[in-house]
């Protein structure tokens, strides 16, 4: 079993330094001569140009990946995107015109609301792509397209690698999309490009640094409740910030889109309470730190994850940890890694069994 975790103490650790090689298994095949072949994508550019809506449809982490998705390809391909859970699109009596394309995340390809998810639109004449990491499982083999996230097995419950590499494929279908339908130019994509391949460098000094994160793991150690803040893309970073800490960590958390803020949340907010805002988002800093001092007014205690360079915000947040530069549709691959690390230092931290989170399974097979 040591051997099987390669030095690490735990299967989560080694799943998280093995990201830089996940995400660039997951990428570099489908890049060549700076443009974007997903060959074994069986859609024709017509049928890409044809697309008048995608469901992206998943559970768990997954989901969260589907959420950045959404974002990502709506603002490079111009195509509507909605998110669904599997376990709600698959009772709902969904509405899928033509034109709709279906996208099943996961990891197992086994989850039982995914499946049925994918049976659903299938026998609605709806033709889905599965973006599943374990090769030959049901929704790989249901599916009528796969585009495999190549991270390898992953042991841990809470995921990490599986959820980079699922980020990664959705980055290149929504670039392919883009590209095929227009809506960028080739010294876009070919830039776009260039900063896919950086990504499993900046992911690496991001765990070069990992004792800056595990310093502040000991401030959230006796927390009650954590709450995350973030807008646009950094929203669904926030989601699954929230999702790994809880999962682990068995502390309270929760994720909020900034501005719902004063709708709710704020009134949770006393002396001492942590918050966690992610601030990758240029056009969005303003508003977000004007939220970070809203809640430092009540009492906050604020950690701030933003790029290097913007420096703007030291003065309004308690803690504050770096991340390099990326295109703005990029940013979740890498404000989820410290996010990830600090879940796991927390878990440890607390004694809790970080491989083997009380009442989860790693893959949901039954309802
Ligand atoms: C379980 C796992 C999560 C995962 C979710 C979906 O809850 O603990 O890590 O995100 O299932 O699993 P899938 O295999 O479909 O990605």
């Amino acid at each position: 079993n040591a051997a099987e975790k390669g030095g690490y103490e735990h299967f989560m650790l080694k799943e998280i330094f093995e990201q830089p090689k996940a995400v660039h298994d997951t990428i570099h095949p489908r890049i060549k001569d700076n443009s974007i072949v997903i060959d074994e994508l069986n859609m024709s550019e017509e049928d890409i140009k044809g697309i008048k809506k995608i469901f992206i449809i998943a559970c768990g982490s997954a989901y969260h990946t589907g959420v950045t998705g959404k974002y990502v390809i709506e603002d490079l391909a111009r195509i509507p995107v909605e998110v669904d859970l599997a376990s709600e699109f698959r009772y709902r009596n969904p509405i899928l015109e033509e034109g709709t394309m279906a996208i099943i995340i996961s990891q197992s390809g086994e989850t039982a609301d995914s499946l049925a998810a994918l049976r659903e639109a299938q026998a609605q004449g709806i033709k889905v792509l599965g973006i599943v990491n374990v090769v030959g499982s049901s929704i790989a083999r249901e599916a009528d397209n796969v585009m495999y996230t190549w991270a390898g097995p992953e042991i841990a419950v809470a995921t990490t690698k599986a959820y980079s590499t699922q980020l990664s494929a959705l980055y290149i279908l929504a670039l392919h999309f883009a590209s095929v339908r227009g809506k960028i130019t080739d010294d876009e994509l070919s830039t776009m490009i260039h900063e896919l391949e950086l990504l499993p460098k900046k992911i690496q000094s991001i765990l070069d640094n990992k004792e800056n994160i595990q310093k502040f793991a000991t401030r959230f150690v006796a927390a009650k409740d954590i709450f995350f803040l973030g807008r646009g893309i950094d929203y669904a970073t926030a989601l699954e910030g929230s999702l790994k800490l809880k999962e682990i960590s068995y502390i309270h958390s929760e994720a909020y889109a900034a501005g719902e803020l004063k709708h709710g949340t704020i009134s949770l907010i006393e002396e001492g309470t942590l918050v966690t805002a992610i601030l990758t988002q240029e056009d969005l800093y303003k508003k977000m730190i004007s939220n970070v001092v809203e809640v430092q007014t009540r009492g906050a205690y604020v950690l701030s994850i933003t790029n290097e360079g913007n420096t703007e915000c030291e003065k309004s947040t308690d803690l504050i940890f770096y991340i390099p530069n990326t295109d703005k549709h990029f940013t979740t691959s890498l404000a989820v890694i410290p996010l990830q690390l600090l879940s796991y230092y927390v878990s440890i931290g607390k004694g809790c069994d970080v491989d083997k989170p009380r009442n989860l399974a790693k893959s949901v097979t039954v309802e």
